[in-house]
């Protein structure tokens, strides 16, 4: 141990809040295990230092300028990080390289898969690099297809194809892949590429669990990456007090909580970065009103368009739940899906939440917006059986029907059962002897040899 608290391991995080929780998960992890950890982070979005002094941090400028980052086309803004951080990241290295002691030599580079430019510079260096997936393996998979389909000139498929199973991949339908509204197609595929290619990284770590997706991880187009594979997921299991929020959490709806049924609240929330228009925003809110259940939503401030927070909520809609009802901009997730009185989560299926989620025994009800949380819904609602996946434009009493689906119907009550049981299988991935619990020890074998 003493050895390894010598060794200084350099995470690149991507400055968005689904990609920042787990990169820091990941920091504590390897804290625990005695590496010390410096965070290499962009100016956008920076982490709070001051929640982790344990960490050293290093801020690069990412040179994006105000209108780039809100015209939010993220596709471009990605593409231009990878082209921007590059030469600072470089050069912060290089200083880092030169002041550092003999008992503090930097053994590895962690960096997110969307921060590929990492994976260049350290190669340069003669620094081994590690790639943190962030997101499922099937959600890999669906980009590889995606890549496949472009070059046997499927895309872009006609409509009529949308219900119909991917070829390849035929838990998918192609309306589930990945197909990026962002930009030009050209960038698009550009951006897949480099995601997918791990190019001279030596492992590969994956924040899911064997219990989850492991007859994925086994299928022919991971055989092209032969280097070995850490799954460690739930990652926030194994660091559970690591808290990275960039908004602040309101702790009042726990207590709110607390006055509730077990098993009775809905828990609303579209992560951090979905957005509604405001007809989507009455629908939703006259759906939840109607169906009677009480209900915790996170309404995210400028996540509706057009608004600041909730004065574009209908008329009438407040006075009429009253107390059934709790609004908060930012909530302590992962408490508020473990309090007893959440009996079901209305989400958007980014990975982060749907992993939360899991480990919690919640089912759900899918709201997919954009990008992996297409894929994810489709393994929630059927694969692992565990929600129902809201399709069509929202309407509110297609939405009414759903929330009575989950919080109240027999259907609901069976998806909780199989939720249950996924928990279950998933704690003993986590637990000593688990399949994460193994990959976590070898991963850090795997990093004390380099
Ligand atoms: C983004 C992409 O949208 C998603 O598809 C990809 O998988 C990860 O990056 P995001 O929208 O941020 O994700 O969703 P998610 O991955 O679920 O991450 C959100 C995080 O914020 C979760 O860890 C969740 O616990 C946290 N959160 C969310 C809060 O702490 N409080 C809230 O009120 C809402």
């Amino acid at each position: 141990m003493d050895s390894q608290r010598c060794r200084r391991v350099v995470l690149v995080s991507c400055p968005f809040q689904g990609h920042i929780n787990p990169m820091l998960q990941l920091g504590t992890i390897l804290s625990s295990k005695g590496f010390s950890i410096t965070i290499v982070h962009t100016q956008l979005n920076s982490p709070k230092p001051s929640k982790h002094p344990e960490f050293d941090f290093q801020p690069i400028p990412e040179g994006l300028s105000k209108q780039e980052i809100a015209c939010g086309n993220l596709v471009d803004i990605i593409l231009a990080l990878n082209e921007r951080c590059r030469i600072p990241f470089q050069k912060r290295l290089i200083q880092m390289m030169l002041q550092q002691e003999s008992h503090d030599e930097i053994t590895c580079i962690i960096y997110d898969d969307l921060m590929y430019f990492s994976e260049e510079v350290a190669n340069r260096l003669n620094i081994p690099s590690i790639v943190l997936r962030t997101s499922s393996v099937a959600s890999l998979l669906s980009r590889l297809a995606i890549l496949q389909l472009k070059d046997e000139g499927y895309i872009p498929f006609p409509d009529a194809m949308s219900q119909d199973q991917v070829p390849d991949f035929r838990t998918l339908r192609f309306k589930d892949l990945p197909i990026c509204e962002f930009g030009t197609p050209k960038n698009f595929y550009q951006l897949l590429a480099h995601v997918c290619d791990i190019k001279t990284s030596s492992a590969v770590i994956w924040n899911t669990m064997d219990c989850l997706e492991e007859s994925l991880l086994a299928e022919q187009q991971l055989k092209q990456f032969p280097i070995p594979i850490f799954t460690i997921g739930p990652m926030h299991k194994f660091a559970p007090a690591c808290s990275s929020s960039l908004l602040k959490e309101d702790s009042s709806c726990i207590e709110w909580l607390d006055k509730q049924d077990p098993n009775s609240v809905l828990y609303i929330s579209l992560g951090s970065m979905a957005s509604t228009d405001e007809k989507e925003l009455a629908e939703m809110a006259w759906g939840l009103a109607n169906s009677k259940q009480p209900f915790l939503w996170v309404i995210r401030p400028g996540s509706t368009l057009g608004s600041e927070w909730i004065e574009s909520l209908p008329e009438g809609f407040m006075e009429t739940v009253r107390e059934r009802g709790c609004i908060v901009k930012w909530a302590p997730q992962r408490d508020v899906l473990a309090h007893p009185s959440v009996g079901g989560f209305w989400t958007h299926c980014g990975w982060n939440s749907t992993l939360e989620t899991i480990s919690e025994g919640v089912p759900m009800i899918c709201r997919p917006c954009f990008a992996d949380q297409m894929v994810n819904a489709r393994f929630v609602s059927h694969v692992w059986r565990i929600g129902l996946q809201l399709e069509n434009q929202l309407e509110r009493n297609e939405i009414e029907r759903a929330v009575r689906r989950l919080m109240v119907d027999e259907e609901g009550e069976e998806m909780r059962k199989r939720a249950e049981d996924l928990k279950e299988k998933v704690e003993a991935c986590f637990k000593k002897g688990g399949s994460s619990y193994n990959s976590l020890s070898k991963l850090v074998e795997f990093m004390s040899s380099q």
